[in-house]
């Protein structure tokens, strides 16, 4: 994978040139019916389409609704594309469109979201003189507040799509057109796909990502358009075919694709583009275009390699290196792995005015570079938050009460030149806006006042005279504390006035104005009914604004639930940014064997042995060390769970869990490649006599780092994983002796997030160290792995192995228990130490390991509580022994980091702008400027 963090080029001036999209039809594949929850929460929506019935489309199988539910029913007007533009190629969703003559903002509402979650947002745009008009229209689209696109219509049949990939702020999102005055705006569909928050890590709760681009290199037929179902997601990749100019390549079988990050389909990854010519390179350019209003958010990128062909000889090699804006983005060779997806991605936005990507052959190569595919996208903020959502939540019920037509569609109070007539907002940049001000007078109400009023809670003024208002007023209205003006003249009101507003007019807190209602009676409460009616309006009057209050009251109390999970999320997610960037990456990079042959030196310096294989010293072309785990063909670790410790290391990144550089799957050849922890194993530190024993305090913060990594793969990773597998022999001491969790290659992921048990066929783990309950009855928990860390706490307090060799050999626990039972606590404290600790921070650590090794595993800790229990330890230990810590660098008890490269929480949409899409592929016939850093061919 790649790191795309170089910032060259300013923001910029785009050069606007359209590529005329004559072909975006998808092909037939009506043939296979979709499993039913592949498409689940999906919303396709056909603009314009009159009546109340969708249908299913045949070409992509899925169901279309009309838009009726979705807006105002009086937001806009139908019309059908004029004929001369509809081909059997156009899809049937874009034969209708909906145009907004009037209003300078409409806005779709596509509800029941989940807040927090990951979304893929489309607008589709077919203009195809639908009005006669022949005018081609431009305007603005918003997701809720936040700027998206513009969408500028270029020529009458082209269709034109904004995507986004984005995080819904709330369980709805709106969609609004806004008239910019290029023109009346106008939507022909609207697509909505959830997507796993994993996906595009790079969209998250603070930014969407927009498409610009998204091409799949090599099909063979240039109508080929890749969406549903072959896209479980619906992403659309449209084809790049130039057979002139390109060798096409199709894979005859299936592409491996483990990747959790972008999953591109099976039918993209299977085709991609050489040059025709083996000695050249490929270079292209895309336009970025104009339409991002902040161009400092940069810009991100995927690009997809996957090797299709086999070698013709075993000399035979395809190398190059990967440049972006002629930077080098990937940073070592790279080669794109045999029949298995791959990717470099960017770790975090760019700069750009123009975006090149040139993939250079390296002098070794002696094949010419590939491609398969290619994602570009620009980066929009999505931090703009729209008014409170009390306020929204009761204005819009006050909306729906009075059919209020206006320009009530959208934010209310934002942006502030669209804020709703007859509210007045009130802006303050440190939280969202609140209105503060209804006046509603001469608005020609009918009905009841809307107890809905009430809910606004920051409300300071209301006035609803001259208007039809029938009824009593709602004792609710005492309610808003803020409130000073009401008035309710010139109406058809009647019965008393609430006795709490009545409190208010006599302490002069409220301007009541109330005359010419004929039946409102200002004595209160003697107040008497003249008509059998209106006793049941004084009952039921007061039963509704009871039930709607606790509705209000149960809906602001959900959304306060929200928030608060919200901002935790946010937190999280600042602290990965911060730790993301000197990681090494979310996507790990690909090794051949021979490249392993020539960073291990051919496997010349072991490191160490296990169930795997040997492990073996390597160096990078930087210099970076690393250590490589080569699977032996003996082992008895098969495939899987060779392939299992991959995944799982591609996507958990802790500061104490070991990580993963890249990996080898050279057909039978398979490796990991990891960093290089030169202190080796906490089990040689134990053992080794000769080596000078680790002092106490250094034990408990190998104890804490440790417990701290476990904490994390508990409860940050989702699904949590259970190790299976810890013991000292499995956590790794860097050259600052901090300990880092290894080997994951039994771990198993929870399908729950409670302590649910799972079950595993065989019983895996090491003898001394494993859960007995785990060993009785097959069933695993995170408990299992507390098992195990309350050994390996055990062996740092004695500085005895998990099992001691005596006569009849014993397990620590055991060994220790007996000591303790009688009080001897410094007959198992390891005498190397040499009294070099604080008995009570012993006491206490070996009272957490006993803990830890409870039969039962609802009697042992939870890792979090491990973890501050020990950091009381080293709290207690420094306090006693006054001395500061040297090599501790974790200051807190929890460094952890759940969402770090994998990203659970955040992702955003991002608008697809295709057909405006300029590609321009250029030749390189001379070849790229030429760097030190990449020899070139002279073949
Ligand atoms: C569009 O065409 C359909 C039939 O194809 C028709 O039922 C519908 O009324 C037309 N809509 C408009 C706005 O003319
Ligand atoms: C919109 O498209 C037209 C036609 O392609 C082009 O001339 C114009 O420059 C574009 N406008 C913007 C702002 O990009
Ligand atoms: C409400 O608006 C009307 C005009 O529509 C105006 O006459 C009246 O003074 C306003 N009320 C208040 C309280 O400002």
């Amino acid at each position: 994978g790649g790191t795309n963090d170089g910032n060259n080029g300013d923001d910029g001036a785009m050069v606007a040139a359209s590529l005329h999209h004559c072909c975006c039809h998808q092909r037939g594949t009506a043939s296979s019916c979709p499993a039913r929850e592949q498409w689940y929460g999906f919303i396709s929506i056909d603009c314009g389409l009159p009546g109340q019935t969708g249908y299913v489309d045949k070409t992509t199988t899925l169901s279309y609704t009309t838009d009726a539910g979705f807006i105002d029913t009086d937001a806009g007007v139908n019309h059908n594309i004029s004929a001369e533009y509809i081909t059997p190629s156009t899809p049937t969703s874009l034969h209708s469109v909906r145009s907004f003559p009037s209003g300078e903002r409409n806005c779709y509402t596509l509800g029941s979201l989940v807040s927090g979650l990951k979304y893929l947002l489309r607008g589709k745009f077919l203009y195809a003189n639908y009005d006669g008009l022949n005018m081609l229209p431009m305007f603005d689209l918003y997701i809720g507040v936040n700027f998206w696109t513009t969408v500028n219509i270029s020529a009458s049949d082209v269709e034109v799509y904004a995507e986004a990939i984005m995080v819904a702020p709330d369980d709805f999102v709106q969609v609004c057109l806004i008239n910019t005055g290029g023109g009346m705006p106008f939507i022909s569909g609207l697509d909505l796909r959830p997507l796993k928050n994993k996906l595009y890590p790079l969209a998250n709760e603070t930014q969407a990502l927009v498409l610009l681009h998204r091409f799949n290199f090599g099909p063979t037929d240039s109508h080929t358009i890749i969406r549903y179902p072959d896209d479980p997601h619906d992403r659309i990749w449209f084809p790049f075919v130039d057979v002139e100019n390109w060798v096409d390549i199709t894979a005859g079988e299936k592409v491996n694709i483990l990747d959790e990050l972008f999953q591109p389909p099976q039918e993209v990854m299977q085709t991609a583009i050489t040059p025709r010519d083996v000695s050249e390179n490929i270079e292209f350019t895309l336009d970025l275009e104009s339409f991002p209003r902040d161009h400092s958010l940069g810009y991100v990128h995927t690009v997809y390699f996957c090797e299709l062909q086999e070698y013709p000889s075993s000399n035979a090699l395809r190398q190059f290196y990967i440049y972006r804006n002629g930077v080098l983005t990937y940073l070592q060779v790279y080669t794109p792995p045999y029949l298995a997806g791959d990717f470099v991605n960017s770790l975090k936005p760019f700069q750009a005015s123009q975006y090149k990507i040139s993939l250079n052959a390296t002098a070794k190569s002696t094949l010419p570079p590939i491609i398969n595919a290619i994602e570009l996208f620009s980066v929009i903020s999505t931090t703009t938050v729209g008014t409170n959502s009390q306020d929204v939540f009761a204005i819009r019920a006050v909306k729906k009460m009075y059919q209020v037509q206006k320009n009530w569609m959208g934010d209310p109070c934002l942006p502030e030149t669209l804020s709703w007539d007859n509210l007045t907002c009130s802006y303050n940049s440190s939280r969202p806006p609140i209105i503060r001000i209804v006046n509603m007078s001469f608005n020609d109400l009918q009905g009841g006042i809307s107890p809905d009023f009430a809910a606004l809670k920051n409300l300071q003024s209301m006035d609803l005279s001259n208007n039809n208002l029938t009824g009593s007023i709602p004792e609710a209205l005492s309610q808003l504390e803020s409130l000073k003006f009401l008035d309710l003249s010139n109406n058809k009101l009647n019965g008393p006035i609430p006795s709490g507003l009545l409190k208010k007019v006599q302490d002069r807190s409220l301007d009541l104005k109330y005359d010419n209602n004929p039946d409102i009676c200002t004595n209160g409460s003697s107040c008497q009914p003249e008509r059998g009616s209106n006793l049941a309006i004084y009952i039921v009057v007061p039963v509704v604004v009871i039930v709607v209050l606790l509705l209000v009251a149960m809906l602001y109390f959900c959304l306060q639930r929200k928030r608060k999970q919200g901002s935790i999320k946010n937190s999280v997610k600042l602290k990965n940014d911060g730790d993301g960037n000197s990681s090494l990456g979310l996507e790990s990079h690909r090794f051949t064997y021979r490249e392993l042959e020539t960073i291990t030196n051919n496997f010349q310096r072991v490191l160490g042995r296990g169930g795997f294989g040997c492990v073996f010293h390597g160096s990078l072309e930087d210099g970076t060390q690393v250590a490589v785990k080569l699977r032996s063909h003996s082992s008895n670790q098969g495939v899987r769970q060779f392939l299992a410790e991959a995944q799982v290391l591609s996507r958990i990144h802790h500061k104490n869990l070991v990580s993963m550089i890249g990996y080898c799957k050279d057909g039978e050849q398979m490796a990991l490649v990891y960093e290089y922890m030169p202190e080796g194993t906490l089990q040689e530190h134990i053992a080794d006599n000769i080596r000078r024993a680790l002092p106490w305090r250094q034990r408990l913060r190998v104890a804490l780092e440790s417990a701290q990594g476990l904490e994390y793969l508990h409860k940050g990773c989702n699904p949590p994983l259970i190790h299976m597998d810890v013991k000292t022999a499995n956590i790794l001491l860097n050259e600052r002796l901090e300990a880092k969790i290894a080997d994951f290659g039994l771990s198993k992921a929870f399908n729950c997030h409670d302590d649910t048990h799972i079950s595993t066929n065989t019983i895996a783990g090491t003898h001394g160290y494993k859960d007995p309950e785990y060993s009785r009855t097959g069933q695993a928990s995170t408990k299992s792995d507390v098992y195990s860390f309350g050994v390996v706490l055990l062996e740092l307090v004695t500085g005895k192995p998990a099992i001691l060799p005596d006569t009849e050999p014993i397990s620590i626990i055991n060994w220790a228990r007996q000591r303790l039972a009688r009080g001897d606590i410094e007959g198992v404290v390891d005498t190397r130490m040499q009294g070099d600790h604080d008995i009570n921070a012993v006491w206490k650590a070996t009272e957490i390991a006993l803990k830890c090794t409870e039969q039962v595993p609802l009697q042992r800790p939870s890792m979090a509580e491990v973890v501050m229990q020990i950091q009381e330890c080293l709290d207690l230990e420094e306090v006693c022994t006054g001395r500061d810590d040297e090599f501790y660098t974790g200051s807190s008890s929890v460094g952890m980091d759940p969402n770090m490269g994998y990203n659970a929480s955040t992702n955003r949409c991002t608008d697809l702008r295709q057909n405006n899409a300029t590609l321009e592929i250029e030749y390189n016939h001379r070849r790229g400027p030429q760097m030190d850093t990449s020899p070139v061919a002279t073949r």
